[in-house]
């Protein structure tokens, strides 16, 4: 959607604890869990801190340098994304904060005098902050948004100590550029990047920062968490990923990386950015990531997409099925059925994309796409797509349980589901067989059309599985069938994707994958040919554990490129409003590995046809109440807060949900009028949910009597918005409302 969307920001929230967000998702629980407490990836020392002998973790330091050797509470992690006018700062502790997060900003370094505040969230993640080190370790996760803003403006801002952490630095962060703006500009765009063999890339990647890379546009296979297993497999031919007892084995060609020496302490499959496995525990693996990608994430916005491997704890299993037997019986080196690893099989908070809905916060909500799964945003002179290519379409790759019911079902039994099973994340108005019945497709047609080209002549769109390349799989043709034709009805210029570990560039191809030869003009030159074909380009060489696809067919004459040695990322730079130049970075050492210039025909007009106009940023702020049902808010610490006519004592943190509702939620947000559901209201359905979900806490039900419904009437400079499709009312207020607000906010906390 367009930046016209205005933003909802500074979510204050009255009259209860912290918000739980509704990022929080359902993980169905209708057959236990039958695994280990926490799993881990190590026969030979199995308990979570090993003994330093078999897999020591690396560390890395956290966003935040604790002021003391022994902290009880810290920021590792900090990550930018863009909403539309604004900023989200999303931060990681391992534990509560105590307080609502909160970031002080301004326009100077040294004149910080704004302060916005946000809400946290958390999961039962396996195993708990309370039993891994504090300085590596990521639980509570604050999203704190700052909206209203001038495009393409430099801003500083500071996270304030809070239970223990210390503060951080001040920080800046650059606001996207309003759409329209002709300035050239790049971006990072990587694809499957793990720890392992990512180093080069990495290092090239801070490189593009230090140049002024606007972005990074990441998409999808973040981490490679849920490949903690490796250490406990053995290797066979085709599963690269492998522990032999003292090694892990790699696959031919050995990475250069490889090659140099590894610094003093390290171990090549002991962790390490010159190779090796992470760490035995799948939240870990993430922590440990996350904390690498602070010097990446804290400095530019970090836009991502989900990949398969952010699905589950596994995909799949190895010669045995040793994982397993180890996650449903508890048995270690055991061995038991391929058909037995199922949706239940991983611990309930490594299912259904839990820990990325937790640990990054994309601009769903605000652009009408759903969480960190579809939405998008424009920059200058081009608009970015993030598309989820894992679920929500017919056919996806990882299946609703909708696609497992047999018979007369109406949920499917344990040996019916699949490890990967997830989603759907957007509602499906109709059969889970019909792409156009998802919300997913409905919402990209309404953002294709929406776009205007005369703005945003460039319109760019991402997925994490490719639609074609020389591996051909099933995945494809699903994702062509969902996805292909209103792409190319609409005029998208590129596509973007990973998912197969290596370089490729296609021509550009059109329905079926007819090679559209009219548009190239050279070797390294392509016209856009809007409705008729797009280009697209594979970037799943960022580097990760599992190393380099290999090509098991020839290579199809769709394929203008291929190369399956080297890792990196692409930088796509938008010229001008004719001329886009796209490069593939190499991780050893810079050397630009391809290069492809994408341009206008003379003449064309671009490709898409609407004409919304840029609402300017305004600082009037807003009062937005919501009537619900239920709500489920997380007390962090002792506590009493009204809600109507009940009154809750909480005595230990505790996450209530109240149930005895119709309930008034209030929240003040500052920006442009507010069209839409404030991005931090959960619709009654999500509340119901949400609640089973939050394992770490108590659901319990409260009587009392029902509060006033209704919205709240201050004086008024501006009429009452209209919000669509929901039971809101908005009504502007003064900003002396806002301090009364915080005020009110500060003194329940
Ligand atoms: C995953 O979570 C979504 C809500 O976020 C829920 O609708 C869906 O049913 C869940 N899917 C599975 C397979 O657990
Ligand atoms: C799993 O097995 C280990 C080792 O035998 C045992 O210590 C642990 O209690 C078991 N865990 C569960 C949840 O049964
Ligand atoms: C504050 O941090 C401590 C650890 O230092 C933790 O035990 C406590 O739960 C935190 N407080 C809240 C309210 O989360
Ligand atoms: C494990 O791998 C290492 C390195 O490849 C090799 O030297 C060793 O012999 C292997 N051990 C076993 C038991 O296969
Ligand atoms: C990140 O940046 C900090 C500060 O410049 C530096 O000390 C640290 O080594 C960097 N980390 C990595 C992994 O490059
Ligand atoms: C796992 O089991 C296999 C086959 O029983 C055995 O050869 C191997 O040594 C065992 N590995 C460990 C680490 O116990
Ligand atoms: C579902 O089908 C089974 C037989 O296939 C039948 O026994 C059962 O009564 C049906 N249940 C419902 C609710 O229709
Ligand atoms: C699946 O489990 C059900 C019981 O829940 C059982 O009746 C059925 O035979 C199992 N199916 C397979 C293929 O194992
Ligand atoms: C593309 O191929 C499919 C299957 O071969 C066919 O059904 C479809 O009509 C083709 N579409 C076009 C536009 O040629
Ligand atoms: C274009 O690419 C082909 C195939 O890679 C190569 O043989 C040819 O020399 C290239 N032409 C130019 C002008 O670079
Ligand atoms: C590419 O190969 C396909 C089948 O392998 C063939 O049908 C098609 O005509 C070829 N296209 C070109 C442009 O050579
Ligand atoms: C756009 O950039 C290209 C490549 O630098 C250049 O050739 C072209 O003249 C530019 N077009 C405009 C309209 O500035």
């Amino acid at each position: 959607m367009k930046s016209t969307t205005p933003t909802l920001l500074l979510g204050v929230y009255t009259a209860f604890c912290i918000h739980i967000s509704g990022a929080i998702p359902t993980v169905d629980e209708s057959y236990p869990y039958t695994g280990p407490a926490v799993p881990i990836g190590d026969w030979i020392d199995p308990t979570i801190n090993g003994n330093g002998e078999g897999f020591p973790r690396l560390v890395e330091p956290p966003a935040v340098v604790p002021s003391s050797s022994k902290p009880t509470n810290n920021i590792n992690v900090i990550a930018l994304s863009y909403i539309p006018q604004g900023i989200n700062i999303h931060y990681q502790t391992p534990f509560g904060l105590g307080i609502a997060p909160s970031v002080k900003w301004g326009i100077s370094a040294t004149a910080l005098d704004s302060k916005a505040i946000g809400s946290s969230h958390t999961y039962d993640r396996t195993p708990p902050c309370s039993e891994v080190s504090v300085t590596q370790c990521s639980q509570f996760y604050h999203e704190v948004q700052i909206s209203g803003l001038k495009s393409d403006a430099t801003y500083y801002y500071q996270i304030p100590a809070a239970n223990g952490t210390t503060a951080s630095d001040v920080l800046s962060f650059t606001t996207s550029r309003a759409a329209g703006d002709p300035t050239g500009f790049t971006i990072a765009v990587l694809n499957d990047m793990g720890y392992t063999n990512a180093g080069g890339t990495y290092q090239q990647l801070l490189k593009a920062v230090g140049e002024g890379v606007a972005f990074a546009w990441h998409g999808g296979d973040i981490s490679y968490a849920d490949d903690w297993y490796s250490g406990i497999l053995p290797c066979e031919d085709d599963w690269p990923v492998c522990y032999n007892g003292t090694s892990t084995e790699i696959p031919p060609p050995t990475p250069s990386d490889y090659l140099t020496p590894l610094p003093a302490g390290e171990i090549a499959n002991q962790g390490g950015p010159l190779g090796g496995d992470m760490s035995v525990l799948y939240e870990s693996n993430w922590d440990l990531w996350q904390q690498w990608m602070n010097n990446i994430t804290a400095n530019i916005p970090y836009m991502v997409l989900p990949g398969n491997h952010e699905a589950t704890c596994s995909e799949f299993d190895g010669p045995g099925n040793i994982l397993t037997a180890y996650l449903n019986n508890n048995v270690t080196n055991g061995t038991a059925a391929k058909s037995a690893l199922t949706y239940f099989s991983c611990p309930p908070s490594q299912r259904n994309f839990t820990a990325y809905q937790n640990r990054f916060r994309m601009p769903g909500a605000e652009t009408g796409g759903v969480g960190n799964f579809w939405y998008s945003f424009d920059y200058g002179l081009a608009h970015f797509v993030s598309l989820d290519g894992e679920t929500d379409f017919a056919n996806s790759p990882e299946y609703p349980f909708a696609a497992d019911l047999t018979g007369n079902e109406t949920s499917p039994k344990a040996n019916e589901t699949y490890v990967t099973d997830s989603g759907p994340f957007g509602t499906i108005n109709g059969s889970y067989k019909n792409t156009k019945a998802y919300e997913q497709y409905q919402w990209l047609a309404k953002d294709l059309a929406s776009v205007d080209r005369t703005k945003t002549p460039w319109v760019i769109a991402m997925s994490h599985r490719p639609m074609y390349s020389s591996m051909v799989s099933s995945y494809q043709k699903n994702l062509r069938a969902a996805f292909e034709e209103l792409l190319l009805e609409n005029g998208v210029d590129a596509y973007l994707s990973g998912h197969i570990h290596w370089y490729e560039r296609l021509f550009p191809l059109g329905v079926n994958s007819t090679i559209d030869k009219a548009s190239i003009i050279n070797n390294n030159t392509y016209y856009t040919n809007p409705g008729v074909s797009m280009t697209h380009l594979i970037n799943g060489m960022a580097g990760n554990i599992e190393s380099h696809s290999t090509l098991s067919g020839g290579i199809l004459n769709i394929t203008a490129v291929l190369d399956q040695t080297h890792y990196g990322f692409s930088k796509l730079t938008v010229l001008n409003s004719t001329a886009l130049k796209w490069s593939f970075v190499r991780g050893d050492g810079g050397i630009i590995g391809d290069e492809l210039m994408l341009l206008k025909k003379p003449g064309s007009s671009g490709g898409g046809n609407s004409t919304i106009s840029s609402v300017a940023p305004s600082s009037t702020t807003y009062v937005t109440t919501q009537t619900v049902t239920a709500y489920t808010t997380y007390c962090p610490s002792a506590t009493t807060f009204t809600q109507g006519n009940s009154t809750y004592t909480v005595t230990a943190p505790t996450t209530l949900t109240i149930t005895n509702c119709p309930c008034t939620l209030t929240y003040t947000t500052t920006g442009s009028v507010p069209t839409s559901k404030p991005t931090t209201t959960l619709g009654s359905t999500e509340l119901s949910t949400a609640a089973g979900s939050t394992a770490t806490g108590k659901t319990i039900n409260l009587t009392g009597s029902v509060p006033t419904i209704g919205y709240t009437s201050t004086s008024s400079s501006t009429p009452p918005a209209q919000v669509t499709g929901a039971a809101d009312r908005v009504q502007a207020a003064s900003l002396a409302g806002l301090a009364g607000m915080l005020g009110l906010v500060a003194a329940l906390f």
